[in-house]
C-alpha cells in the first residue's frame, strides 16, 4: 500500500468532514513529487485543451481553489476547482457530508459552502503552471436572479482558468436545477455568450444525471445553439436505489459513487446520441476503474472526472486507472484517448 493510500484509511476513520479538510490542508503544505509523464497512449484534446491524460478531478473537492499544486501531482490530467460563488457563504448546517461506506458512496447537501469569489479569483492567480485548471461556477442561495451570478463568475474569471464550468445541476441549492429547462437555459446562456466576447476560454455547462433522455437532448440544442464548449455528464443524483445498504441512505442531498454508475452512464449514452459528435462530452459518476473509464470514452466521452471513488481507494487511483487504461487502449488498437472516443461517433 502506497503511503497516500495508507493516508487515505486515517481519513476514513475520520468524520467525513474533517477528513476532507484535513485531506485538503496536508494536499496544500506537502510537496509532492511532480507525477511521472504520461504514457502517450492517454493523450487527448477536449474543446482544444490537449490533455495528457483523460483522468480528471471532478468538482466539490477543492471549492476554493486551495490544492491545485498538490491535486495536479497526484496525476491528474485536468483538475476543476469549486463551485465558487459570487458572495462567501456557510453552506447548510453540519452534518451534511455521509460516507456510505458498504456502498461505495456518498451523500452530500453541503449547499456551495466556499470563500467567495475574491478569495477564488487571488488563488487561481497563484495557480501551478503547466497543469490544466477548471473553475466551476455556481450561485449564492439568497440569488433572486441566478443567471446573474454565473454572469459575475465568468467576467471574473477571465484569463485565470483554463476552462470554466456552469454548474446547473447541483441539488442542494433551491431553484438551480431549474435552470436546465428550455427557456431558463436559453436566457442563461444567451447572456454567458454575451457576457464572453470573443474571450476563447471554453465554457463546460455540467448537468443532472436525474434527467430524460428529451430533456437531455434539448440542453444538448440549447448548448450548440449558444456556443458551450463542452457538456460534464453527470451531478449527483437525488434517486435512492434500492440497493442502498448504509445507515445514512435516507439522508437528504446529492448521491455520488458505485450507486450513480448506471444513471450517469444512462445520461451519457443519451448525450452521446443527442450529440452525434458535435459537442465534447465529460464523463462523471461511479468511476471507479480504468474499465469503467475505458467503457465511458468507449460511449463518446472525451475525458472522465472522479470524486467519491478517491473517499473509498484513496489517490493511488489516479495511477491505477491511468495504467488500466493504457491497457486496454493499446490491446484494442487505439494509439490515443482521443481515437476511442472519435470510434464512439
Ligand atoms: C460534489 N460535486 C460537486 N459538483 C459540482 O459541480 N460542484 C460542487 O461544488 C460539487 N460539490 C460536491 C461535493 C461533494 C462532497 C461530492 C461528493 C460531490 C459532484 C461531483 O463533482 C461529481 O459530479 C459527483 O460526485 C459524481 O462523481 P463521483 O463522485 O461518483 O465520482
Amino acid at each position: 500500500m502506497a503511503m497516500t493510500d495508507i493516508g487515505a484509511a486515517v481519513l476514513r476513520s475520520l468524520d467525513p468532514e474533517t477528513a476532507h479538510r484535513l485531506a485538503i490542508q496536508v494536499l496544500r503544505v506537502t510537496p509532492l513529487p511532480a507525477p511521472r509523464a504520461d504514457d502517450p497512449v492517454l493523450a487527448t484534446t477536449v474543446a482544444g485543451l490537449r490533455l495528457t491524460n483523460p483522468v480528471g478531478l471532478a468538482a466539490g473537492l477543492d471549492k476554493n481553489g486551495e490544492a491545485l499544486r498538490g491535486l495536479s501531482r497526484l496525476g491528474f490530467g485536468f483538475v476543476e476547482c469549486g463551485s465558487v460563488t459570487p458572495r462567501p457563504q456557510p453552506g447548510n448546517p453540519r452534518p451534511r457530508l455521509f460516507r456510505l461506506s458498504e456502498d461505495r458512496a456518498v451523500i452530500n447537501r453541503m449547499g456551495f459552502n466556499n470563500d467567495g469569489l475574491e478569495a477564488f479569483a487571488a488563488r487561481l492567480a497563484r495557480r501551478p503552471g503547466g497543469a490544466v485548471i477548471g473553475a466551476n461556477l455556481g450561485a449564492n442561495k439568497e440569488t433572486e436572479d441566478k443567471a446573474a451570478d454565473y454572469v459575475a463568475g465568468l467576467r471574473r474569471l477571465k484569463g485565470l482558468a483554463d476552462y470554466v464550468t456552469v454548474n446547473v445541476s447541483s441539488p442542494n441549492t433551491p431553484g438551480l436545477r431549474d435552470l436546465q429547462g428550455r427557456a431558463a437555459l436559453d436566457d442563461l446562456l444567451g447572456r454567458l455568450a454575451e457576457a464572453r466576447g470573443g474571450d476563447p476560454t471554453p465554457v463546460f455547462l455540467k448537468i443532472a444525471p436525474d434527467l430524460g433522455g428529451a430533456e437531455i437532448g434539448l440542453i444538448v440544442e440549447a448548448a450548440l445553439d449558444h456556443g458551450i464548449d463542452a457538456l460534464i455528464v453527470a451531478n449527483t443524483t437525488l434517486d435512492r436505489p434500492e440497493t442502498l445498504r448504509s445507515q445514512d441512505r435516507n439522508e437528504s442531498g446529492g448521491l455520488s459513487g458505485a450507486p450513480l454508475k448506471a444513471r450517469a452512464r444512462a445520461a451519457l449514452k443519451a448525450a452521446a446520441e443527442a450529440a452525434a459528435g458535435r459537442l465534447p462530452l465529460i464523463a462523471v459518476g461511479g468511476i471507479d476503474s480504468g474499465a469503467e473509464a475505458y467503457d465511458r470514452l468507449r460511449a463518446g466521452a472525451s475525458a472522465v472526472q472522479i470524486y467519491s471513488a478517491l473517499v473509498f481507494e484513496g489517490p493511488g487511483l489516479v495511477g491505477r486507472i491511468k495504467h488500466e487504461l493504457a491497457d486496454r487502449l493499446k490491446s484494442d488498437g487505439f494509439s490515443t484517448a482521443a481515437e476511442a472516443t472519435a470510434a464512439a461517433r
